[in-house]
This record gives C-alpha cells, structure tokens and sequence, in this order.
C-alpha cells in the first residue's frame, strides 16, 4: 500500500520559499507515496484555555498527522531558529488527544527540509526542531537532510527554479521514502 507523507511548511507567506520547495517536493513523490501539504494558516495560538475540545483545525491537522506515515517539515530560519507557527503547531500536536491517546507526534517518522536567502541553509533552525521533535520522541531522519542557501540565485521570473539543487530534493525524498518501510 502506498505510503502517506505529509508536508508542513513553516511560512505563511504567500510565496513563501519553503512552500515552493514543498510543492517541488510534492511533484517528484506522489507517483511513489501520497503527499498532501496541509494547510496549518489557521491553527490559533496555543491556550490551555481552548485546548478541551480541540479547536476544528487543530482537529484537522492532528488527525492528518495521526494518520501519516510520515512527516517532512519545511522550515525557514527565523533569529537562528525555527518560526514561532511552526512551534505553536507542535505545541498542539504535543498534547495528548484524550486520556486514552497519546500525542501524535510520539514514533512519528520526520524528514527536515529548509530554504533561505541566507547562508545558513536553515541548518541552525532545522538543529533546533532534532531538540524539540527528539523531546516528543519523534523518529527523525537525520540524515539528508536539506538546507538550501542563496535562494535569491534560485529564482527566475519570482519562481524557485532548483537546478542543481534538484538532484538533493530527489535524494532526500528517496531516503525518506526508505526510512518509512
Ligand atoms: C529572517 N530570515 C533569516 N534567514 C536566515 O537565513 N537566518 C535567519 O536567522 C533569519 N532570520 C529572520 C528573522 C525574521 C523575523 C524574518 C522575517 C526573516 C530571512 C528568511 O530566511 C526569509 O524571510 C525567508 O524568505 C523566509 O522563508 P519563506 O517565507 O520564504 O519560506
């Protein structure tokens, strides 16, 4: 049966890099595994106050997640860190469903991507989320993982063209491919 991967992309931003990168990502896998990138634009802010019954989007994602093989998270760097969206989601996804259920995260297989217009790759970003996802005792595939720089060279016409770069989005799609089995 085929696998289900899903994205998570940690920019709101309309024309976001690492959206783009997503997309790219999408396109080279779904004749292998399934691939949905989901819409997180709508999760609130964390608050105890609201977390019993979950708000409908987190219900959303969470049960998105519950059900994926696989997760392959597309973060920007942000102050040499990953995004604030990104951590107020695993904050979520970090609370137990009920009583009975665990969190989701928990045994998760994860893939890190990320793109920037620095020099970093986003690869002090991706270290942060390896602390916070091994807490949660998520499966990270830590090797490849994908840290592009200078994405302002990458761009034609506004749109990310990857060239060179492409041969290590397929690279780390056929690992993570493996690493799901
Ligand atoms: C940035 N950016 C950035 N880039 C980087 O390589 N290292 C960094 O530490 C930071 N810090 C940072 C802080 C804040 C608050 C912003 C808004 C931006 C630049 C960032 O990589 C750039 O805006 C990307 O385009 C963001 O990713 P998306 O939205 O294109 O996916």
């Amino acid at each position: 049966m085929s696998k289900k991967i899903v994205a998570i992309v940690g920019s709101l931003r309309k024309d976001s890099f690492n959206r783009q990168l997503a997309m790219k990502a999408k396109e080279i896998t779904e004749s292998e595994a399934e691939f949905e990138i989901l819409d997180i634009s709508d999760i609130p802010l964390f608050n105890q106050d609201i977390e019993y019954p979950a708000p409908e989007a987190v219900k959303r994602v969470r049960d998105k997640v519950k059900a994926a093989d696989g997760v392959w998270i597309f973060t920007p760097e942000y102050n040499h860190y990953f995004p604030g969206v990104l951590k107020n989601l695993i904050d979520w996804l970090s609370r137990p469903i009920s009583s009975e259920e665990g969190q989701v995260l928990g045994n998760k297989k994860i893939a890190l991507s990320g793109i920037t217009p620095g020099m970093s790759g986003t690869a002090l970003s991706q270290d942060h989320l390896v602390v916070l996802l091994s807490f949660l005792d998520a499966k990270i595939m830590n090797v490849p993982r994908l840290t592009i720089p200078h994405a302002m060279n990458l761009l034609k016409d506004g749109k990310l063209e990857l060239g060179n770069s492409e041969k290590y989005l397929i690279r780390q799609k056929d690992a993570f491919l493996k690493f799901l089995d």
